[in-house]
Parts: C-alpha cells; structure tokens; sequence
C-alpha cells in the first residue's frame, strides 16, 4: 500500500502539520510529522479536514517513455556504445588509452583528455565510436541491474600470453545474458610467448566461437603497448554496429543515462550522462532521477563546453540540483513546474518505500479505537 508523511499530506492540504497530528492523535494514533501513515489512515484523515480524495495515476505525476516510440522516418544513424571487459591486467586500461589516441579530432585540436565516464572518437573514416571509461563487468552489471542497458557492444580483452582467467569467464556470462554481441581483442601479440592460437580454441570451451574456428564471434590481434591491430578493430567494431542498425531519433527533448555523478566541490552536483536520444541543450530543464535540474553548461571529454549533445554523445551535466544515481535517467520536461512535481513525487516515493520498511504497528493503534 502505497504510503505518506503527515506533513506532505498537510502540504497537499494546505493544513498545518501540527493540525493534522493533533488529529491523528485524537483517532488513537501517536505520530509526528515526519512519519508516514497508510493510505487509509490518510484518506479518513482528508474526509476528516473536510478534503476531497483526488486520485491521479502514475502517468499524470511521472514520466512515462514507454510507449513514446519514436516513428522510424525520424530515426538516424548514431555511434555505438561500446565497453571493453576482461580479466585483472590483461590490458582494458591500455587498450582504451590507445583507442583513445586514434581520435583524429582530438589530434587536431590537441584536447586535454577529461574523464567524465565515457569518451567518444572520431576514425579517419569520420564514424563516430563511444566507448565506457569504466572496464570491468562490475559497472556493466551495476547499470543493467538499474535497468540500463547503454551498451551495444561488449569488447572481451584477453591477454596472449595468459589465457582464459576467472573474470574472463564472468566477462562472457555477463555479456551473453545482456544479449549483446562480444568482439574477441587478443591483447599483448607483441610479446614474444603471446600465442594468440590457443587464445582461440581455450575460447571454444565457452562456447565463444571466433571467426577463424568458423563461429560469427570477430575476434582481432592486437597489441594495446605497441599500437597495433588498433584500426583493425575499430573496423570490426563499426561492421559489428552495421548490423546492429544503431538508431536514435535526434530532434526530439533529450534522454540519457547517467554513468556517473558526484559532488564537485567547485562546480556543485555533476553528471556524465550518454544521450540515448534526442539533443540536450543548454538551458533544457530535466528530470534525473529523484533530481531535477536545469543545463547550465556541458563538458565534453575534450574539456570543451558544447551548446549541444546528440544521441551516442557522452557529456558532463552542470546545473543538477543533487546528485542522482549511476543508471538514473534523465528526460527533458516542458518546463520547471513539471520537473519539481516529477522529482518531488519520486522522491516522496522513494522516501516512502524506505520508511515503509520499519515495522509500523497500525492495527495494534486503531485497536485503542475499538
Ligand atoms: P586492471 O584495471 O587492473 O584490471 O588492469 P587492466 O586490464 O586495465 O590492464 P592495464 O591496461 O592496466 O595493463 C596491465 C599491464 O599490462 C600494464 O603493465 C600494461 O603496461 C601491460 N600491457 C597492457 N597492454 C599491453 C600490450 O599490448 N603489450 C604488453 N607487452 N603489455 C601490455
Ligand atoms: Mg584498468
């Protein structure tokens, strides 16, 4: 049952707290106004004010996105989302280092690199790449437990010269129950016992079967000190995303997905948040979570501000009003009305589902009424 403070029922009133605990008290109830009644307690207590019972539902207070589906004539290409997974040292750090360094963009205008979760590159080609800056199964999992599924894309690094380890094994299961496509990176071929061979049969044990063995797993040698097979697997990762027919709509109010946040000493609460899709703009007014907020500006991974962040596009968030949650989402609203009553009712939601969990003994009160 869905329950309520005393002083936000007194809020939605207009009553004063005090009023109402006066009121409670006089049904048998001893409580203060910081703590939640149920729902039938809160309804005798409106009829008792001399209130009407409105009810709203879900949709009315919150947003709903799932069946705002986007029609496919306004649907465009977007990069895809891609994070590398492996086992302890077998070189995800190195290897996305490296890809990073194959940006043309970031070559040119010599950007200083900002990590904000995620960093997007430009190929000679002029295809665009995102890639997770947090390796391991570990943010993987966090997010898809959070119901976030941003990557389209899992890159498995194996290290030649130690084989098959126990989180490689966790690498695989994790991407095989997200259902997304695995790119096999055999790691350090520059080094002299690499034996990139054994790589591929000791994978045929987890039924991960490269192209080579004839399975449809693309898998590629490289060497993430020595810069080599880089562009090779940029090409398999971009032929990957062909087939995965990457789209998102770009002219519509932005969504995303946080992949960070935290309080900035300097700058406030900020957010690394992946545009899934639409364009956030500076000054958009959003719903994050139990936060709102309003952009007051955005960083890219260059450290540039930018006016604007399209779908596939990683950007540093100022102008939260806290700090939400890896996994949140964030949905442009038409305005800061509908971005306090969203935020004001998830969170009275959150904080009423955890108050809930602390034993009130209601029956045990109106007995004092019999
Ligand atoms: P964790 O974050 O600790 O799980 O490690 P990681 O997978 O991020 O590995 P990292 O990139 O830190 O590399 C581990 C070690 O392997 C470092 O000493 C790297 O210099 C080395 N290394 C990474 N890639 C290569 C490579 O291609 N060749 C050689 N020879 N060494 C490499
Ligand atoms: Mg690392």
């Amino acid at each position: 049952p869905e329950a309520i403070t005393v002083q936000e029922l007194a809020n939605r009133m207009a009553e004063k707290g005090a009023d109402l605990v006066k009121a409670l008290f006089n049904m048998g109830m001893m409580v203060t106004v910081n703590q939640t009644i149920d729902q039938d307690t809160a309804e005798l207590l409106v009829e008792d004010f001399g209130h009407r019972i409105q009810r709203v539902s879900e949709s009315d207070v919150d947003i709903d996105t799932a069946d705002d589906v986007d029609p496919e004539e306004t649907l465009k290409d977007r990069a895809p989302v891609v994070t590398i997974m492996g086992h302890v040292d077998h070189g995800k750090t190195s290897l996305l280092d490296a890809l990073r360094g194959t940006d043309v963009v970031r070559g040119e205008s010599g950007g200083i690199t900002q990590h904000i979760g995620a960093y997007q590159i430009t190929t000679k080609n002029k295809q665009k790449l995102t890639f997770l800056d947090t390796p391991g199964h570990e943010a993987f999992t966090q997010m898809r437990a959070r119901g976030a599924n941003v990557t389209d894309i899992v890159i498995l690094v194996v290290a030649a010269d130690d084989g098959i380890m126990p989180q490689t094994i966790e690498a695989i299961n994790h991407t095989k129950a997200a259902g997304v496509p695995m790119i096999v990176a055999i790691n350090k071929c520059d080094k002299p016992e690499a034996n990139p061979k054994k790589i591929r049969e000791r994978l045929l044990e987890h039924e991960v079967i490269v192209e080579e063995m004839s399975g449809d797993v693309q898998d590629v040698e490289v060497s993430a000190k020595a810069g080599t097979g880089l562009d090779d697997l940029i090409d398999k990762i971009m032929l990957q995303a062909e087939l995965l027919e990457l789209k998102a709509r770009p002219d519509r109010a932005a969504e995303g997905t946080v992949i960070e946040a935290q309080l900035d000493k300097g700058r406030g609460p900020v957010a690394s948040v992946l545009i899934t899709r639409g364009t956030l703009k500076r000054g958009d007014v959003f719903v994050v979570g139990t936060q709102s907020g309003k952009v007051r500006a955005m960083i890219d991974d260059k450290g540039k501000q930018v006016k604007e962040a399209g779908p596939s596009s990683p950007v540093e968030v100022l102008g939260l009003g806290g700090v939400p949650n890896a996994g949140d989402q964030l949905t442009v609203v038409e305005n800061e009305q509908r971005a306090r009553e969203v935020s004001e009712y998830r969170s009275e939601k959150a904080h009423s589902q955890r108050t809930a969990a602390t034993p009130a003994n209601f029956d045990a009160m109106f007995s004092n009424l019999k």
